[in-house]
């Protein structure tokens, strides 16, 4: 199995040579190669099992160093960045040729971002290359939000994982992409619309669902726990499967079940995120025969919360 550790140096060392690290981030934990060094980038796409036209994030832990990695940075670009890095915004920007073919899946923008978590900054300061870094998880599978979620199912293929504590942020970045002036949400995450809404005015929020999606990487059936999940109202779900083995995920009602996780005892939206990884992770090690879910209020970072349980909930066309 990998070691987990906090030994910034041993990562260094690590990713120096070639090899792969998971790092923690605050949104979820990330399986790290050297950006330029392509063995490392292919070995991460063979790791997760994911197909090469799934393109990757570049992560690096200044303004000035994305600057190397992007042609430009557009006005509303550069006030997100002031506001939101280091955070869980993702921006798609026009690559420079520094970033290999294989990193972006030939598209002409790469994905970057700048991550809001000390350990994994001071990694990236000590390297002369920025980080790739998709959610360290197989492909499909829910993202992992603690060192042991990396453990648990990727600890066999790689050498170490940088522990930095459990994500607290808990879903992944928001990406956004520019065109003209006008920025599109390409994956609703960490930053609410509104907030980047209150910085740059309206947004179009356009998450994909199709199996060959342009924005690739926003498949319908993904994140996905392997009991499958059914979204609607947990009370009379219960009633209609009280044959089954059932799980329960609720958003702030206690349903009294033995086997149930609540998103948010507090009912804040920003506890709802930072548990749903982890406790759909729970429930998928439970013996159940189904897992009862329900949206959570449309509002914040309900947005994405409710993006990710559509999809944790759609059903599998390969498996
Ligand atoms: O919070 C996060 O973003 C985490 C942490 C580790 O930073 N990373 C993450 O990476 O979620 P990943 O690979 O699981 O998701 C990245 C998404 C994919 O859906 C991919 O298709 C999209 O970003 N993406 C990457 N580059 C893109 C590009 N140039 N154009 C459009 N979509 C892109
Ligand atoms: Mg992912």
């Amino acid at each position: 199995m990998a070691e987990i550790g906090k030994d910034i140096l041993k990562a260094k060392a690590l990713l120096e040579d070639g090899q792969l690290v998971a790092i923690p981030t605050e949104t979820v934990y990330g399986l790290a190669g050297n950006a330029y060094n392509l063995d490392a980038v292919a070995n991460i796409f063979a790791t997760k099992n994911r197909p090469a036209f799934d393109p990757l994030i570049v992560h690096t832990y200044s303004l000035d160093q994305v600057k190397n990695l992007v042609t430009e940075i557009p006005e509303k670009a550069a006030i997100l960045a002031e506001h939101y890095w280091p955070g869980p915004l993702t921006m798609l920007l026009k690559r420079k040729s520094i970033i290999p073919d294989l990193v972006t899946s030939g598209l002409d923008t790469v994905a970057v971002r700048i991550p809001n978590k000390e350990i994994t900054l001071e990694l990236l300061r000590s390297l002369d290359f920025p980080l790739v870094a998709p959610s360290a998880n197989p492909f499909g599978y829910i993202s992992p939000t603690s060192a042991q979620h990396v453990e648990d199912q990727l600890g066999s293929k790689i050498p170490y994982i940088l522990d930095g504590g459990e994500s607290n942020v808990g879903i992944e970045s928001t990406i956004i992409g520019f065109e003209n002036d006008e920025i599109t949400i390409h994956r609703l995450g960490g930053v609410s619309v509104d907030e980047i809404e209150a910085l740059v005015g309206k947004v179009k929020v356009k998450t994909h669902s199709s199996s060959n999606p342009l924005a690739p990487g926003m498949l319908e059936n993904h994140y996905s726990p392997l009991t499958p999940i059914l979204l609607g109202d947990i009370e009379s779900n219960i009633e209609d499967h009280s044959g089954k083995k059932i799980g329960i995920l609720s958003f702030s009602v206690d349903f009294g079940q033995q086997t149930q996780k609540i998103l948010a005892p507090d009912g804040k939206m920003t506890t709802a995120a930072k548990n749903l990884f982890a406790y759909l992770r729970w429930l998928d090690r439970q013996p159940l025969d189904l897992i009862l879910a329900e949206l959570v209020p449309e509002e914040g970072l309900g947005l994405a919360i409710n993006d990710r349980l559509k999809r944790a909930a759609a059903k599998k066309t390969t498996h």
